[in-house]
């Protein structure tokens, strides 16, 4: 084996290209693999299909290891490791969609011998399936924790890194951990069905700490506390912990929403009913959905207001805008009867499809001339530094602000005579 293991990544979404590129970074000679020939080539012509903070610069310096293919074969010749990160989305009933995955398990059949090394998030138990049906591969769970927006760092300074593998996949286990040693971070050996849980349970608790935050914030409204107060005397416990405390209006992107009602869904399909998930799965439903009365409690019916959403994507730094609260939020005010109109600094062209309704802006200030209401939904820093006093101020029709994200200077846009609510304060 050479010193630097060769690598196979296949699937070069937003989890494959940062592993691909960050283990290239490290050193190795990486093959990545995608089956949409418009993606590799606009990889092979150096152009990035996502935005992802620092990702284009780390491709640019490792051009030379970096290898785009839409062939199986050539990444299963150049590696033995191979990556599996293409996308399992939910399907109706709630489960993950694993088609993708025994795809790229079919098609590496007669391609040598190789271990597929899991990042996608699968179901508790698929790695067993996968060993079972297919043998001679090897199989080792290595779930992601990347958040978009910091995957590149999050990749670079992890928390820890999991590594499940069983019997006599152990040895590529050693592999793929001997992958991660420089990085210093403690390195999780288990076996895999443990780490396929860690990942969905890791996800599940964030989500939990968030609805609980988020209708503590809501009882907080009832009572008078302030939640950010709440949330600070809370974080500073050590078995809390500060960070997910934030309250908001709902908790949205690629992995949230779809692994907690995953991991509901797998317990369903034991037989057991896991009771708290589903409370955590409805408070954040109907936390996306709270801004609407409080849009009507200012300005009473929402027929022909003209209400500005500052923000498309799911959380700043992003432009994916998967289960993004603002779509929600969006089809509920034009159920309303409210005209809609958006402004996101890079999210916008994504969501033209699906807010084919609403009138998508070039710029906050275009967004925010004669609204009757702003609701601030993703925490962009360009929109604290608006000049909500004069310009904003002078420019709707009405100086109502909801900020969905506690994010704006509340006491600032009380004194320039707003009225401004936030969430749980
Ligand atoms: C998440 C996990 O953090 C990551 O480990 C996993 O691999 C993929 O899912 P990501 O989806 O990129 O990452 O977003 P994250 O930054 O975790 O935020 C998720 C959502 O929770 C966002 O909509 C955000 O606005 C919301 N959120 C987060 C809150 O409402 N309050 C908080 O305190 C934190």
């Amino acid at each position: 084996m050479p010193e630097k293991e060769p690598i196979g990544v296949i699937g070069t979404g937003y989890v494959g290209l940062v592993q691909g590129t960050c283990l290239a970074e490290l050193g190795h000679e990486v093959w990545c693999r995608d089956i949409v020939p418009d993606k590799i080539d606009a990889l092979n012509r150096g152009e990035v299909p996502i935005y992802e903070p620092g990702l284009a610069e780390l491709i640019e310096r490792n051009r030379e290891r970096l290898h785009f293919t839409t062939d199986m074969g050539e990444v299963a010749a150049n590696a033995e490791l191979l990556f599996c990160c293409v996308d399992t989305p939910p399907t109706y009933s709630g489960d993950a969609d694993l088609s993708r995955v025994e795809r790229v398990v079919e098609e590496l059949g007669g391609l040598g011998r190789h271990a597929l090394v899991m990042k996608s998030t699968v179901p508790v138990g698929t790695g067993r399936t996968i060993k079972r049906d297919h043998d001679g591969l090897g199989y080792v769970s290595n779930p992601e924790f990347l958040k978009e927006g910091s995957a590149v760092h999050d990749f670079m300074h992890p928390d820890r890194v999991v590594v499940g593998a069983d019997g006599d996949s152990s040895d590529y286990g050693d592999r793929v951990a001997a992958l991660y040693e420089p990085l210093g971070a403690p390195i999780v050996r288990t076996d895999v069905a443990s780490a396929e849980m860690v990942k969905l349970a890791s996800n599940a608790f964030l989500a939990t700490k968030i609805s609980f935050i988020n209708e503590i914030a809501n009882v907080s409204e009832e009572l008078g506390a302030d939640v950010t107060e709440v949330a600070r005397g809370m974080g500073l416990d050590s078995r809390i912990g500060d960070r997910f405390l934030q309250a908001g209006i709902g908790y949205g992107g690629s992995c949230f929403p779809k692994d907690v009602q995953a991991l509901k869904q797998l317990a369903g399909n034991t037989g057991y009913h896991f009771q708290l998930l589903t409370a955590v799965i409805e408070v954040n439903e109907l936390q996306k959905r709270r801004t609407i009365g409080k849009l009507q409690k200012h300005l009473g019916s929402l027929v022909r207001k003209e209400i500005a959403l500052l923000g498309v994507a799911f959380k700043p730094d992003t432009d994916d805008i998967r289960e993004a609260t603002s779509l929600v939020l969006a089809g509920r005010l034009r159920g309303e009867g409210a005209r809609v109109r958006v402004y996101d600094p890079v999210a916008a062209e994504r969501a033209r499809d699906v807010l084919s309704y609403a009138e998508i802006c070039p710029s906050a200030m275009k967004a925010l001339e004669g609204a009757d209401a702003a609701v601030l939904v993703t925490e962009w820093p360009e929109f604290r530094e608006l000049d909500w006093a004069g310009a904003v101020k002078e420019a709707m029709r009405q100086p109502v602000v909801i900020d969905g994200r506690n994010f704006l200077d509340r006491d600032a846009l009380r004194a320039a005579g707003f009225t401004y609510e936030g969430v749980g304060r």
